[in-house]
């Protein structure tokens, strides 16, 4: 069968600052939360390497963008990196600046879309000083930040994405300890995710403000909630999972207003942010343009059977345990399920649920752990599975396209190998593959295989 896109369909890749840029300390940049975490805990990060080791794209932008054009991008996301634009929270350096207006021109002279994120999980240490997202002044911060950005580089960036994957800033740092700085306590998790959204907004009234010609969104890492059984107690446990991970960033950001359902459970259980007055007009102006989703893997839920212990902190734990469905499809190199329908399952609730938004597929990849036991004789890394991974989940992109879906877009995580966070580079995901001690960069197969199918629209 043919699979033929929308015409102008957006075929590409995601990166983001902290995960390719490097020069850590270099070009005036201050430090993030990242390069503090890593001075002071470096084993808590995979063969202890730290965010100073990346692809090295400060160095090597136009070398890397001309990769994009070779295997077909015609559009690419990355972010700006705060710490970079203003080292000390208020001065802009002219460094920056003149770094981005060469990766977006570089980018545009090539025919590639930028696609420019503000937030990848890299806050300032500065502003974390300061309390970072439990602060309200970090709100405000960010919009400023966001307000120079517009300015900046507006006339240029087709679209911006305020964050990317705000529950996992929620979840890695103040409720499950994988990012800095690894709280557990749900209240506090509450006003970081509230004063996410607040921020969101600020920014997206500043850049409506400045009638640009781009648009403004925000990416979502949506995960499909799905139940054990039809029994009303696994029904219950889906959609309460869906309410904490999903639907507390989808429906502010989409229909400006937080579900009554959550404000409920959070009133009960006295979990309730602090809200001011004049904050419920702020979230209805943050609504979008444009949704990005990252879908990885489904969330698979069913009604908890185990107690929890009297005096155990409040977590959205209490209300759902996590099934391990039997024959479930995994990754074999990286241990999460493959369920490639679960795209479309998410496109057709944006059409049926939030006004069908325009959307697109912002990150969807396969990691692998070892990757270079897939190196074929002539160097090039023969990932077969990463091509039956792409195909499977854009076969289901197009059904729901066909079906209605808004969908204008693909982009795979992520361009090239890149440095992940505690995993470092565990897990490898590019299109192109990184020698981390010499920054040679070879084409995938994958990649190859993707330049033919941009060229095509569809495969
Ligand atoms: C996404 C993030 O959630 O997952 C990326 O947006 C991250 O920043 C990617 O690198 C892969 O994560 P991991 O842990 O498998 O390397």
């Amino acid at each position: 069968m043919q699979y033929t896109f929308p015409e102008g369909f957006w075929w590409g890749s995601a990166s983001s600052a902290a995960q390719s840029e490097g020069a850590a300390n270099v070009g005036g940049k201050a430090p993030t939360i990242w390069d503090h975490w890593f001075e002071t805990e470096p084993h808590r990060f995979h063969g202890q390497v730290g965010p100073a080791n990346t692809s090295t794209f400060y160095e090597r932008y136009r070398e890397d963008i001309a990769l994009m054009e070779q295997i077909g991008h015609n559009s690419f996301r990355t972010s700006i990196s705060w710490a970079r634009l203003l080292p000390d929270g208020h001065t802009v350096n002219q460094e920056a600046v003149d770094f981005y207006n060469k990766v977006i021109d570089e980018l545009l002279a090539k025919g590639i879309k930028p696609f420019i994120g503000l937030f990848h999980f890299d806050m300032p240490m500065y502003w974390q000083e300061q309390g970072g997202w439990e602060s309200r002044e970090t709100v405000a911060a960010f919009a400023k930040y966001a307000e120079l950005c517009f300015k900046l580089f507006g006339d240029r960036v087709a679209c911006w994405m305020t964050f990317n994957e705000p529950v996992v800033v929620v979840e890695g740092g103040y409720l499950y300890d994988f990012h800095y700085p690894n709280q557990m306590d749900f209240k506090r998790a509450a006003q970081v995710a509230y004063h996410m959204m607040l921020a969101h907004s600020l920014a997206v009234k500043c850049y409506r403000a400045l009638s640009l010609p781009g648009q403004i969104g925000i990416v979502l890492n949506l995960t499909p909630s799905y139940p054990r059984s039809s029994h009303p107690a696994d029904l219950k446990a889906s959609f309460i999972a869906d309410l904490f991970f999903n639907r507390a960033f989808l429906d502010p950001a989409v229909k400006g207003v937080y579900p009554q359902e959550l404000i409920d459970i959070l009133r009960e259980h006295d979990q309730m942010p602090v809200v001011q007055s004049g904050d419920g007009e702020l979230l209805a102006a943050g609504k979008i343009d444009l949704l990005g989703i990252n879908y990885y893997q489904p969330r698979r839920v069913k009604a908890r059977m185990t107690a929890i212990n009297p005096g155990t902190p409040f977590l959205p734990d209490w209300f759902f345990e996590n099934y391990e469905m039997p024959g479930r499809k995994m990754n074999p190199y990286r241990g999460w399920e493959i369920y490639e329908r679960g795209i479309y399952d998410i496109l057709i609730n944006l059409r049926d649920n939030y006004g069908n938004i325009p959307s697109y597929i912002s990150e969807n990849g396969m990691g692998v752990e070892g990757e270079h036991r897939f190196i074929g004789e002539d160097g090039q890394v023969k990932d077969d599975y990463r091509i039956d991974f792409i195909r499977g989940h854009l076969q289901w992109i197009h059904t729901a396209i066909a079906e209605g879906s808004n969908c204008r877009g693909y982009h795979l995580w992520t361009f090239i190998d890149n440095w992940s966070w505690m995993n470092a580079y565990k897990n490898r995901y590019g299109f192109i593959s990184l020698d981390l001690d010499s920054q040679k960069r070879t084409v995938k197969k994958s990649g190859e295989w993707f330049a033919d199918v941009s060229r095509n629209n569809g495969f």
